[in-house]
């Protein structure tokens, strides 16, 4: 049943994560009507022992957003802080549970006088390694009883392990307690807008349909460049590193997106079937289709241990050995302290066969998505340069998000997928053997580079990376074009 009273509780509610997405998210779907005050509370949960109003003040600062908020927002900001209770307890021992449980109880019974099931929504803003004992402790002390139907649901973050093994260990623990629909693996480029439109572009325009394969397409790179390096998180960051933050998952998701076969339906596990199907296509990484990266002052960092071997930067060539993509190679790409922020898509066709412009030196068509900042795609392709001569030059179709739709407010990632999670919507959400193929894919390479067998490559912060990167590049068939 999707009515009823809804108890949101945020786990590890005065940490980073619950502070700048989770409860910001919560706020705006408060803002739009999504949680409605005389169904919704939330819950903050962490070991600290502080007031509710302390944990409101604490959250205050991060909720305003605006330097100048309206007195609109202020009243919301108010109203919905309000809604939110906090309970301190520990994240292995009954008692704290016990105490939450008494509290959703209270207010599940406040909220629905006598009607209407209840709806409990765990979010683990927490570290991977509680969740075990965190989600036990839910099992056994929190799970929703209300004879009139409704639901408890868990929502993780990665990082879900650290390789294959520990990943599948997690999934066997958590999966004892909790059924595969009651978890939700949240990664959070599959909220970005430009990421859930892949799959719009992709199967709803007949462009594509036909030139969407080995034949057309020389290589695709998928690209995350950050202007900032780890500071504030050396110390997370350096246990992990650029493949397990950021490539693993995020740019593995959209790399599904962009490669995988028509779903039967928009049903979420048709959906990721043919997800699955690409990851295990995928065949082993080469070492020499590997370049690692570490920014120069990376180990500044009073938490990065001195010699610390970790790459801040990685591009690596996947190859997905199938009828469509054989051949074809995918670029993933990601670093932090470059020179500039930026997710991107490109595709980039093969050369015209055949040429009679000679227009191979303007360079080759490319579709290019950005996901951030300002989404926007473009068709890069070769016109006559306007005037008298017959010569040609490149230029763009462009659609540009911000221009086109001036008037819609593109919403957070956190923001959608948070709704899901309450509406039941698994589609934009890791499954079980997702994960595990995803691990499967880096797991050798990483245990390669935690043995200190592969060492990055160090590089300037503010560039553009190893300049080695730019040569795999162009190895693995990409040629640079003019134009953005
Ligand atoms: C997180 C990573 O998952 O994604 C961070 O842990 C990274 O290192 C962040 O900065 C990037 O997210 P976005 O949405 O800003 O691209």
């Amino acid at each position: 049943s999707e009515t009823g009273c809804l108890s949101v509780i945020v786990l590890g509610a005065s940490g980073d994560l619950a502070k700048k997405k989770t409860f910001p998210a919560l706020f705006n779907l408060y803002r739009q009507g999504f949680l409605p005050a005389d169904e919704v509370h939330i819950f903050g949960y962490a070991r600290t022992k502080i007031s509710d109003e302390e944990l409101r003040n604490r959250l205050h600062g991060y909720l305003i957003q605006e330097k100048n908020p309206s007195p609109q927002h202020s009243e919301d900001l108010s109203k919905f802080l309000q809604l939110i209770k906090y309970v301190s307890g520990s994240y292995d021992t009954e008692e704290g549970f016990k105490r939450l449980d008494k509290e959703i109880s209270q207010h599940e019974i406040l909220k629905n006088s006598s009607e209407g099931s209840s709806r409990r929504l765990f979010y683990l803003a927490l570290p991977p390694s509680v969740y075990p004992p965190v989600c036990k402790m839910i099992r056994k002390c929190c799970m929703n009883k209300s004879d009139l139907g409704g639901w408890t649901r868990i929502v993780v973050e990665k990082p879900f392990g650290k390789d294959l093994e520990s990943a599948e260990n997690l999934s066997a623990q958590i999966g004892e307690l909790f059924d595969e629909p009651q978890i939700y693996r949240i990664d959070h480029y599959l909220g970005k807008e430009l990421v859930q439109n892949l799959l719009v572009l992709r199967f709803a325009n007949r462009f594509f349909l036909p030139l969407w394969n080995r034949d057309n397409i020389d290589n695709v790179q998928i690209v995350f460049r950050e202007d900032f390096g780890t500071e504030g998180r050396g110390g997370y960051f350096d246990e992990y590193g650029i493949i397990r933050d950021i490539i693993q998952n995020h740019l593995l998701q959209v790399l599904c997106l962009v490669a995988m076969e028509k779903p039967v339906s928009l049903k979420p596990e048709h959906i990721r079937d043919e997800k699955v199907k690409v990851l295990q296509s995928v065949l082993p990484i080469k070492d020499e289709e590997v370049v690692l990266g570490q920014y120069h002052g990376y180990r500044d960092d009073p938490t990065v241990p001195d010699l610390s071997n970790t790459p801040t930067f990685a591009s690596v060539v996947l190859r997905i050995h199938n009828e469509r993509w054989e051949g074809v190679p995918f670029i993933l790409k990601a670093g932090k302290a470059l020179n500039s922020r930026k997710a991107e898509i490109r595709v980039q066709f093969k050369d015209v066969p055949g040429d009679i412009f000679k227009s191979k030196k303007q360079g080759r068509n490319e579709f290019v998505i950005r996901l951030q900042p300002s989404e926007a795609m473009y068709m890069k392709l070769t016109v006559k340069q306007p005037g008298l001569e017959m010569s040609t030059v490149q230029s763009e179709l462009d659609l540009s998000y911000r221009q086109r739709y001036q008037d819609v407010a593109i919403p957070e990632a956190y923001e959608r997928l948070i709704l899901d999670t309450i509406r039941g919507d698994q589609q934009h959400f890791v499954r079980r053997d997702e994960l595990r193929a995803a691990w499967e894919i880096f797991t050798p390479l990483l245990h390669r580079i935690d043995n200190g067998e592969i060492k990055p490559i160090p590089y300037r912060p503010g560039s553009r990376g190893p300049a080695e990167a730019d040569e795999l590049q162009a190895k693995a068939g990409y040629v640079q074009t003019h134009g953005y």
